[in-house]
């Protein structure tokens, strides 16, 4: 019975050692100390053995169990030790790999170019005014010398909310709100950006689009003063070699009037699909300011003088950056609007 315990302590500790893993450890334990174990399985033959016998047996038995336990207690230790550094090795974390990096967004276009707008007129003291894009057919047209049988109404045809609300066709209803809250003080120096609306729709052309007003009220204004601002303008814009135009024109809110046209930077002036051919196209209308309309706004047109512009900040951009359809403004298609982003 000995030499059958001998064995077995043998025979355990090697599978002990051999077990690969910690669900095999736990059945080699049930198989050799488990309740119906090898151990127990020949400690049933005590009963054969002689009183003198039994203690010497019982003690061997259980120095065995003891051997045996601290062995898988080992072992134990092990297989979790490898098991620990089999996981760090796997979830190791590589702090020296590239991060995902975060899309970042740019400036649309038009914001590039309003911004670089705003900042040349604030460097010529002029202060920024916005108003509502919902606008009454009063300041639309009405005030801007434009009464209801009026043929210029055509060329600026709109959404109608009633009768009486529209959306703003162009950014001079502003000019007409800023006149009626400070007459009759002097000097006004303004500019109104802000979004238009037109039944309008090709390729320089959108039904939503975007004007900068320009207004200046003082004694004294002459034309000289619009041409010299606006052809600054031009040149701070799109460089000093830059062809500019001033074409008679005519609006019922400027007398006189002219439409300023700049040199088709996409052709060359040689004529192309956004020039309609032409070499020209056309950025802004302006003219001295209406006596009529300084006098419906409070004014007295014996005493001050005024100029005023509205350009379309679209078309600047599209000179500016050399694109030659209106829509990819507002396509948001990123692969266009990624070509902005500066840095
Ligand atoms: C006006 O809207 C006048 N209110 C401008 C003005 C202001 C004249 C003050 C005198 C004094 P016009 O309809 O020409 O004028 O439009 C001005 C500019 O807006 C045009 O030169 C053009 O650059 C731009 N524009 C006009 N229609 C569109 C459109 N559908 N899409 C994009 N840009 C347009
Ligand atoms: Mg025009």
């Amino acid at each position: 019975m000995q030499n059958k315990l001998r064995t077995l302590e043998v025979e355990a500790k090697k599978a002990i050692g051999e077990a690969g893993s910690l669900s095999k450890l736990e059945k080699e334990r049930v198989h050799y100390l488990g309740r119906r174990g090898e151990l127990t399985l020949i400690l049933r033959g005590m009963k054969d053995l002689s009183i003198e016998e039994r203690p010497v047996v019982g003690k061997l038995a259980n120095q065995i169990r003891a051997h045996l336990e601290a062995c898988i207690q080992e072992r134990l230790a092990q297989l979790k030790g490898n098991l620990k550094a089999e996981r760090l090795k796997k979830e190791r974390l590589d702090v020296t790999l590239p991060g995902t990096r975060p899309q970042v967004g740019s400036k649309h276009p038009l914001t590039l170019v309003l911004d670089e707008i705003k900042e040349l007129f604030a460097g010529l003291g002029y202060t920024v005014v916005e108003g509502p894009e919902i606008e009454s057919d009063y300041y639309n047209f009405e005030a801007l010398n434009l009464p209801k049988i009026h043929p210029a109404r055509d060329m600026q045809d709109t959404f109608y909310i009633t009768k009486d609300i529209l959306l703003r066709t162009h950014t001079s209803p502003v000019q007409v709100r800023t006149m009626e809250a400070r007459a009759p003080n002097i000097p006004v120096r303004i500019i109104c950006p802000g979004k238009v609306y037109r039944r309008d729709a090709d390729s320089t052309h959108s039904p939503m689009f975007h004007q900068v007003e320009g207004l200046v009220i003082d004694k004294g204004i002459t034309l000289a003063n619009l041409k010299g601002v606006l052809t600054l303008f031009a040149r701070e814009i799109f460089g000093s070699d830059v062809k500019v135009r001033f074409r008679p024109s005519y609006f019922p809110f400027t007398e006189p009037s002219a439409e300023v046209d700049i040199s088709c930077v996409i052709c060359g002036g040689e004529g192309c699909r956004v020039c309609s051919q032409t070499g020209w196209l056309e950025i802004l209308g302006s003219g001295l300011v209406h006596p009529r309309v300084l006098a419906m706004s409070g004014y007295d047109p014996e005493v001050v003088s005024g100029f005023a512009f509205g350009m379309g900040v679209e078309r600047i951009a599209m000179l500016k950056y050399g694109i030659d359809d209106i829509r990819l403004f507002f396509d948001n298609d990123v692969r266009f609007l990624h070509q902005f982003a500066i840095g």
